[in-house]
């Protein structure tokens, strides 16, 4: 019996270390058959050939996954794993399971910031993952002949979605970058300088409506909410000829509940590709917000297609309209959903998050405010002076350093621009580091941002005077301002392509704003004013927020 015994538990180690080297080497992680094979199929084998009664199986079942789960523990502590020289906390080594739950939390940004103050520049964040918070290191992996986008990105693909200009950069598909290319020369059609200028015949309007409906709200109100309504709203124009409308009905459809509730899953998931098309296959998953949102679009681009292209929005370059000629390939109806399911989220959060984050810090920086004020009526209280005049804005060396600093201080991609590097690709050696095939890398801007190596004195202070290389008030502290540690739209030929769009966007709203309304926190104290918004912020890989309670007063220029 006791021989059985050993022979039935060596058989079991045996089984589990092979089954562990199947999932290592093949990674079938896409398809739960072969899951439940390997869980299942090494115990009933092993009770059939030493002829063990049926009933035993549970058991050996248990067993079977118990030792599994040992084996995969005890290789990602080894020394022996591919990743074993990238220090960071035993917790996340051990399973990608911590740092998605993190990613539900919303408090990745503090962790993230916490991990690399403690590891330094680059921190094991995951089984295959790591998070590195060096600019020469992004700038090449980024860069022209970087890598592709993470395997994490398969998240983002469902049978209604198969594949945006996001995941066509990602590592899982075949030529991630030349499939990626010819989507993003469409993007880049639709964002040439001229586009951006044809953009204003409906960005002015929605600029106007903005400043008008908050100036007829009595009493405090969420200004980051009506940002996410401009933004939101301005999306729908450029992709849909208009008709979300959320400044007028203040988001009736529940369109921004439906972003903040799938924005910890999406965020989670990412660590957890394999388990997206589990959850997208069982009884409900229809019902879930993502698809709920996916739905919404789609029937948007059926309207829009009804309608036929009245204006050169970006949808008329997406969707291929500016094409001519009948034989040259156009875009699928899935590509044109996906990659205006993307643009519209990449496109209205991160802008909104960027302009409440902006009025946050002047807020809490009366001076900066006042300065800024006084910049922007010296050029506007002219008579005959264009207030939305594009090139006049880019110039205002203010504005512009309030709004740099900003997304500095606060990207709002927090802590994850990501790079995987391939299976087969045999490694990279970078900054002196060395990660093998399947890393996945996580560029996080708010701690490059936050690095004195690029930015000091301060580089925790919201300063915008940096950006202007005026240091008087500093201390004896070198004054170092490297902006190839600045990358809020990252770097490289996936970088934003909507950043000329959105920094035109920002500049506009702040400027109107500053220009009209004498702004004041509804929160009289600003420690308390604060702790409230940081305690708000929550980082998704989109930046939800609390509430940015402000007072508008209509003024006069010149008044203060
Ligand atoms: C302050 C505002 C914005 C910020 C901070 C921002 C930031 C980013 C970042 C960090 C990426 C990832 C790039 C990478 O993986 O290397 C990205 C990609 C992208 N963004 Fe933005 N974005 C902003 C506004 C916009 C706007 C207004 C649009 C237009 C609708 C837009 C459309 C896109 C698209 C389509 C991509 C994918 C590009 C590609 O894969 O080639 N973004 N953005």
């Amino acid at each position: 019996m006791e021989k059985y015994v050993s022979r039935e538990s060596t058989l079991v180690v045996l089984g589990a270390v092979a089954t562990h080297f199947i999932f290592n080497r093949f990674e079938p992680v896409y398809r739960p058959s072969v899951w439940v094979f390997l869980f299942f199929a090494p115990p009933v084998a092993l009770a059939w050939g030493l002829h063990l009664p049926w009933t035993s199986v549970p058991l050996l079942v248990l067993k079977h996954l118990a030792t599994l789960v040992f084996s995969v523990v005890a290789y990602r502590l080894s020394p022996f794993h591919p990743l074993a020289h990238i220090p960071g906390p035993l917790s996340l080594k051990v399973s990608n399971l911590v740092i998605a739950y993190h990613s539900v939390r919303g408090k990745r940004h503090d962790l993230m910031e916490k991990l690399h103050r403690r590891y330094g520049k680059i921190v094991r964040i995951g089984s295959d993952n790591v998070s590195w918070a060096d600019a020469e290191a992004a700038k090449v992996c980024m860069g022209n002949k970087g890598l592709p986008r993470s395997v994490g990105y398969a998240t983002a693909e469902t049978s209604e979605t198969p594949g945006s200009i996001m995941t066509a950069y990602a590592a899982f598909y075949p030529e991630p970058t030349k499939v990626h290319a010819e989507r993003r020369a469409r993007w880049a059609h639709a964002f040439t300088s001229k586009a951006i200028r044809e953009c204003d015949t409906f960005l002015l309007p929605r600029v106007e409506r903005l400043l008008k409906k908050v100036g007829e709200q009595q009493g405090s109100l969420d200004l980051g909410k009506w940002f996410g309504y401009f933004t939101f709203d301005f999306m729908g124009d450029l992709f849909f000829d208009g008709g979300f409308d959320m400044l007028n009905d203040q988001d009736e459809d529940g369109l921004w509940k439906i972003i903040e509730d799938f924005a910890p899953a999406i965020a989670s998931l990412y660590y957890l590709p394999w388990l997206t098309p589990i959850l997208l296959s069982m009884p409900g998953a229809d019902d879930a917000p993502i698809q709920k949102f996916f739905r919404f679009a789609i029937k948007c681009v059926d309207g829009r297609l009804k309608k036929g292209n009245t204006v050169k929005d970006a949808f008329y370059y997406i969707a291929g309209e500016h094409v001519e000629d009948e034989n040259k390939p156009k875009p699928s109806r899935a590509v044109i959903d996906s990659d205006v399911q993307t643009g519209i989220i990449g496109g209205s959060d991160t802008t909104a998050s960027a302009m409440a984050n902006t009025v946050f810090c002047l807020l809490m920086n009366p001076d900066k405010l006042k300065k800024l004020r006084q910049e922007i009526d010296a050029t506007f209280y002219r008579e005959g002076v264009d207030q939305n005049d594009s090139a006049r804005l880019a110039e205002l060396p203010y504005l512009n350093a309030c709004i740099n600093e900003t997304l500095r201080i606060f990207p709002p991609v927090q802590t994850r621009i990501s790079r995987g590097v391939p299976r087969g690709y045999g490694g990279i050696h970078v900054a002196g580091v060395y990660l093998p095939d399947n890393t996945s890398m996580d560029f996080p801007p708010r701690v490059i941002h936050r690095d004195p190596d690029y930015f000091s004195p301060n580089p925790d202070s919201w300063w915008p005077e940096r950006w202007l290389a005026d240091t008087s008030g500093t201390t004896e502290q070198p004054f170092i301002m490297n902006v190839d540690g600045f990358m809020p739209f990252s770097v490289g030929p996936a970088n934003c392509v909507g950043r000329n769009l959105a920094m035109r966007e920002m500049r506009l709203v702040i400027s109107q704003l500053v220009y009209r309304y004498d702004v004041r926190a509804a929160e009289k104290d600003p420690q308390e004013f604060q702790r409230k918004w940081l305690a708000g912020l929550q980082d998704h890989q989109i930046l939800l927020k609390g509430p940015l309670d402000v007072l508008l007063t209509p003024r006069s220029p010149n008044t203060n």
